[in-house]
């Protein structure tokens, strides 16, 4: 799914990309293929994921981007949506096309964001591959969702993903897992999962 090469640690020691490189990216239409045909089951494995857990109104979108998933999230099911990303060019671009009062908008970094309730859902979609220690961020954010809230991780076919899974097996505990084929050839492994508990 991100088809070039990713570039080196840019900021901190936990991202390995910056804000300022995704604006530039969101500026130039680098990710406008996220709209393309091909990406689309992808979402809608992970929508479908959202949808089955059962009541769910509460979603918590990490590295939301330009807020695609949110079309695909049945609004009279999650009446509060709520997008993070670090690129401010992206949530702006999100904030033009959604302004009901159940899609919410942040546009800061995931490593330190603190929500201000808790969530039946988090997903991250395509995102987790950028973090030096993707079981540290798994391990933080599951403290923002609801009591039996889930985790939708979805990444494409890559050694940065497959690495990020491996490293995330301490995190969490894999519920379910689908494999998305594209005839491109593309591929992305989509996983339910609950956080696992951290021995205290
Ligand atoms: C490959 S794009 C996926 C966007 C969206 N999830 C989708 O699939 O349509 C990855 C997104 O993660 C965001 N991102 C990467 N690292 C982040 C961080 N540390 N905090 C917030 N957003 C981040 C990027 O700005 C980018 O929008």
């Amino acid at each position: 799914m991100v088809k070039a090469a990713l570039p080196k640690q840019l900021a901190s020691g936990v991202c390995r990309v910056s804000p300022r490189l995704m604006d530039e990216e969101y500026t130039c239409g680098r990710w406008e293929y996220l709209n393309d045909l091909e990406e689309m089951a992808r979402y809608a494995v992970i929508a479908g994921y959202c949808r089955h857990i059962g009541d769910i109104s509460s979603v918590l979108d990490l590295g939301c981007g330009i807020g695609l998933l949110r079309a695909w999230l049945r609004p009279v099911e999650v009446i509060d949506y709520v997008g993070v990303d670090f690129s401010t060019v992206a949530i702006e671009m999100a904030r033009i096309r959604w302004t009901d009062e159940s899609t919410k908008f942040i546009a800061t970094d995931i490593a330190t964001f603190v929500p201000d309730r808790k969530f039946d859902v988090i997903v991250l979609n395509e995102v987790l591959y950028y973090f030096e220690r993707p079981d540290w961020i798994l391990r933080r954010v599951a403290a923002f969702l609801k009591e039996n809230g889930r985790l939708v991780i979805s990444l494409w076919d890559s050694p940065e993903s497959r690495r990020a899974w491996l490293r995330s097996r301490s995190s969490v505990h894999i519920l379910d897992e689908v494999q998305v084929r594209h005839r491109s050839g593309l591929s992305w492994e989509i996983r339910l999962c609950r956080p696992r508990l951290v021995a205290t």
